[in-house]
């Protein structure tokens, strides 16, 4: 006999931890969320939030949502990306990142209603695991996953209160790790795994000096700095990173991964903050300071039986294009309503397959990236010479031959140009946070292909309501002046139908289905005086079907299957996907 039990028993109160017991909890699931450590993210590790990640935060509810921006830097002070010599320094070139470009931004608006900021980890997590605990997460901190064993019923897990430091069992229907880069809930569960860990070392040095002075005049997130002679190990060069506008910093320096991780004392960090900022004069009130390393791996398939992983635990990679968090919030998005249903009876646990099938292939996506990105420094690192030898005095010449009035430096002005501009894959690849776009069991075709990318699909999001994308953003309007997205009318934990003038079938359909299968379907009707209105034609442009068909939403606001028009069964036509989707 266990001493506890919960449904849902989640290890990891993370981003992806978090998330998830805060939509298990919404949906009405009982869960326990269990961190080895007394309290949540005591770094502010991840920042960069992306549109993706906000809209499951809208979908949360509105306050949650309004709470991230409420602690997060806003958007137009993020994008000034700067590459210099140090902040006091030479500034070699900017590009313009994270939707600050004027098309880049137009890009973002018309996208989501949800916009990108930069919010601390060490804010994100509170906002996500207070959500969970006020709406019913049974939170055990200082509680340590040792081990689980699952038999057909369900899981039963050990852990070591640490307070007590006695072991103690949770049963739980499903067990889910969200425990970081270095998952034993993975290891156990016998994930496969491609790539490698450890490929360099980086350190952490987090300390509040105000540096406005240097950078209020081009407001960024990060500047790179490249220093001739110093270590280029780690992330390939030194980066400061705003954490709070601009007296609290996080600077990320490499080590030698071939050697033990240096000791980074107060001496250490001030020396390298002073050097990278430029002003031997700096006094900086150091806050913490420790190493990580980049890795470059991630499992082939996320699920073993009743144990499903996520997050860092089944991806990790460098914090390059700011994809870590992110994404571990997404796993969250895609797994819960599946464990909801599949709890309530809803749905056949053969859903829940489609967890593995859906964000395996994002995991290998997201790694494959983020290490790409810092490749991608090679050429500006090239084009500034500083390949080309090992002297300090050398690379500082060959730095400064880009201004020269030669054919030659005329040629390395533009080949730091390209190599800068090229950056957009790290620092606007619009494209990668939120072309995600499903193909399993819990998708089902209407028949047509996929439609093809018209631009660049890293760079550049295209929507589409092709059964497994997610559901496009469009402003709908009500006569009052009331104005919510077509995001807005999916999600949270139920199938939406949305339809136009002609479409009340599908209405009907769903309540005569949704009675049969025991769930709740939301329906819309828009069109001229409905409750909705496309005032725009925004909607009718984004949908891809008539006024009379339909798309149906699952509850993670990505498109289950859609109808081009009206058909002669309406219901029959539901049931078949809906039973189809949720593996009765
Ligand atoms: P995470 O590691 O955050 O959490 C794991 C949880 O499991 C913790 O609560 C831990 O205590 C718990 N745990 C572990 N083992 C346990 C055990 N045995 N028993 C009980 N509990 C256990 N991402 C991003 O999206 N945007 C960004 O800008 C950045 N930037 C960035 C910068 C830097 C410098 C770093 C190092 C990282 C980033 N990231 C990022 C990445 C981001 O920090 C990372 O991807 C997320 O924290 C992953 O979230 P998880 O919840 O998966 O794991």
């Amino acid at each position: 006999m266990a001493d506890i039990s919960t449904d849902v028993l989640i290890i990891g109160t993370g981003p992806a931890g978090s998330a998830t017991a805060a939509l298990l909890s919404t949906y009405g699931i009982e869960n326990m969320a269990v961190n080895r450590y007394r309290w949540l993210a005591n770094t502010p590790r991840a920042h960069i939030t992306n549109q993706r990640a906000m809209e499951v935060l809208r979908d949360l509810g509105p306050e949650v949502e309004k709470e991230a921006y409420l602690h997060g830097t806003h958007q137009d002070l993020m994008g000034e990306n700067i590459f210099c010599t140090s902040l006091a320094g030479e500034e070699i070139g900017r590009m313009k990142s994270w939707g600050k470009h004027p098309l880049s931004r137009a890009e973002h608006q018309l996208s989501s209603p949800s916009h990108m900021n930069d919010l601390p980890q060490t804010f994100m997590e509170p906002i996500l695991f207070k959500t969970a605990c006020s709406r019913g997460t049974q939170a055990r901190m200082s509680t340590q996953y040792l081990r689980h064993e699952q038999d057909p019923d369900g899981v039963t897990t050990t852990c070591l209160d640490r307070l007590t430091n006695r072991e103690f069992t949770i049963r739980s229907k499903y067990l889910v790790g969200a425990d970081g880069g270095n998952s034993l809930v993975a290891e156990h569960a016998g994930l496969p795994f491609e790539g490698k860990m450890g490929v360099a070392g980086s350190m952490n040095i987090l300390f509040r000096a105000d540096l406005s002075k240097y950078v209020a005049h081009r407001p960024s997130v990060l500047y790179w700095v490249m220093q001739p002679g110093s270590n280029v190990g780690g992330i390939g060069m030194g980066l400061v990173r705003m954490v709070r506008p601009w007296n609290e910093w996080l600077i990320v320096w490499g080590y030698d991964i071939n050697e033990p991780a240096p000791e980074v004392d107060a001496a250490m960090a001030t020396k390298v903050a002073r050097d990278l900022v430029g002003d031997p004069e700096l006094e900086i009130e150091l806050l913490s300071a420790n190493t990580w390393t980049v890795n470059n791996m991630y499992a082939t398939h996320l699920q073993n039986g009743r144990v499903f992983c996520m997050g860092d635990a089944v991806h990790r990679h460098p914090p390059s294009n700011g994809l870590g968090s992110n994404t571990s919030i997404q796993d969250g998005f895609n797994l819960a309503w599946k464990l909801a249903m599949v709890v309530k009876g809803q749905a056949g646990p053969g859903l829940l397959d489609s967890y593995s099938v859906e964000r395996a292939p994002i995991a290998k996506q997201i790694v494959t990236r983020a290490n790409q990105s810092i490749e991608e420094f090679g050429p500006i690192f090239k084009a500034l010479g500083l390949l080309d030898s090992i002297d300090p005095v050398k690379m500082q010449q060959n730095m400064d031959a880009r201004c020269d009035d030669t054919a030659e430096a005329e040629a390395q002005r533009e080949a730091i140009r390209q190599a800068i501009a090229f950056k957009v894959y790290e620092f606007d690849a619009h494209g990668v946070e939120m072309n995600q776009r499903y193909a399993s069991d819990a998708i089902v075709t209407d028949g047509q292909p996929e439609p093809p990318f018209e631009k660049d699909r890293e760079l550049h999001y295209q929507p589409t309501t092709w059964p497994g994308a997610r559901l496009p953003h469009v402003w709908l309007y009500d006569d009052a002046g009331e104005k919510v997205s077509s995001l807005d009318l999916a999600g949270k934990g139920r199938f939406t139908v949305l339809t136009g003038i002609g479409g009340q079938g599908w209405v009907e359909a769903a309540r005569t289905v949704g009675a049969e299968l025991g769930i709740d379907i939301a329906t819309h009707v828009i069109g001229p005086r409905q409750r909705w209105q496309d005032f725009t034609g925004d909607w009718a442009r984004a949908r891809e079907v008539r006024d009379g068909g339909v798309v149906l939403t699952r509850p993670d606001q990505h498109v289950a299957w859609r109808s081009e028009a009206m058909v002669a069964d309406p219901a029959a036509e539901l049931r078949r996907v809906l039973t189809q989707i949720l593996a009765r």
